[in-house]
């Protein structure tokens, strides 16, 4: 780690701080955390903030002697000769740690007023979205102790779940699930739930998250929430006792598959879903063990199970 970066994840940890405290002054920005359900130890945990002005921003800077070395995070930009803009004035900070506990950067939430909905911190050598799940550093030892992981599309949904006591709830940065992050999962977990948003783009990012985590050995639940409604949405609407009550219903994958086929449902659909995605497993016993047992279920004879597995194109995803 060069003396430049280290400068760098002090400065973060100081900007941090200063969000936190400024949220403390804002009436508004606490109204809405309260409205959406969120206590003040949660605030703490996760040490939401709330950036209310570039000045003060800019004056914790020059006192740190860290202007420049921090507008080159992007994190403020500069708008002329000493005078620097925050990227997420007037936004709900939410401080993003890396697996060792470093703030690395933040996600901005809009409370009010016209924008994108969240803004995060540039790309750099120490923000990188691929390597990071929001929550991960957090839950670590909740992660370490269950072995499972409930994965998650939003940063609220981590917030709300963790003080709901699901406190292995993770997420990535807005970006889809790639190799990286089913890498560092597997480094603390055999399990992975899935909960995504219950729309569209909720369950095509379930479908694309599901071979990145087999490929790394990982068990994988998908946990279906009904239409509209997001694991936060979810709990303030049904409560935590319903939402344990579907992710502990849930069978993994194949279970589910398997479920469908002999229902009777979609199952020729079903049936090609069972072998590409066992096509991704990395345990080649398990995923034998898997085809004999689809193809008992279903009379199709196992080579020809095996071939469509071979042929399927999106293997090489
Ligand atoms: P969602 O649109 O599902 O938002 O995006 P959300 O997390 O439920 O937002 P709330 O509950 O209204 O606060 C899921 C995630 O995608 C990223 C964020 O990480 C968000 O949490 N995202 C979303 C962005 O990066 N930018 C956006 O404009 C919207
Ligand atoms: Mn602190
Ligand atoms: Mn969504
Ligand atoms: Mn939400
Ligand atoms: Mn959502």
């Amino acid at each position: 780690e060069s003396p430049e970066n280290k400068k760098v994840y002090e400065v973060l940890e100081q900007v941090a701080e200063f969000y936190h405290s400024k949220l403390r002054e804002d009436r508004k920005a606490l109204d809405y955390l309260r409205d959406r359900g969120i206590d003040s130890s949660t605030i703490k945990k996760f040490h939401l903030g709330y950036s209310s002005s570039s000045e003060e921003l800019t004056q914790l800077l020059k006192d740190l002697n860290a202007l420049e070395i921090y507008a080159r995070t992007g994190n403020v930009i500069q708008i002329d000769e000493g005078k620097y803009r925050d990227l997420f004035r007037n936004r709900l900070i939410i401080p993003i740690r890396d697996s060792r506990g470093r703030v690395v950067g933040f996600g901005g939430r809009l409370i009010s007023g016209e924008g994108p909905k969240y803004i995060n911190s540039p790309e750099s050598d120490i923000f990188k979205k691929r390597e990071l799940l929001y929550g991960f550093y957090e839950g670590l030892n909740y992660l370490r102790e269950l072995k499972s992981a409930l994965l998650v599309e939003g940063y609220f949904d981590v917030i709300a779940l963790h003080q709901e006591g699901l406190r292995n709830a993770v997420a990535t940065l807005g970006t889809s699930l790639g190799k990286e992050h089913a890498s560092l999962l597997s480094r603390v977990v055999e399990k992975v739930y899935l909960l995504f948003d219950g729309d569209e783009a909720g369950r095509k990012a379930m479908r694309l998250a599901i071979p990145h985590l087999l490929k790394e050995g990982l068990e994988v639940y998908p946990v279906f929430l009904p239409e509209g409604l997001d694991p936060h949405d979810f709990i303030l609407k049904e409560g935590k006792t319903a939402l344990k009550e579907v992710i502990e219903s849930s069978p993994d994958i194949f279970g589910l598959l398997r479920e469908k086929i002999v229902k009777g449902y979609d199952v020729e659909s079903s049936v090609k879903d069972f072998t590409y995605y066992v096509s991704f497993m990395k345990d080649e016993i398990k995923a034998y063990t898997l085809l004999s047992e689809l193809s008992k279920l279903t009379r199709i004879p196992i080579e020809v199970l095996s071939a469509k597995m071979y042929r399927t194109p999106e293997r090489s995803q």
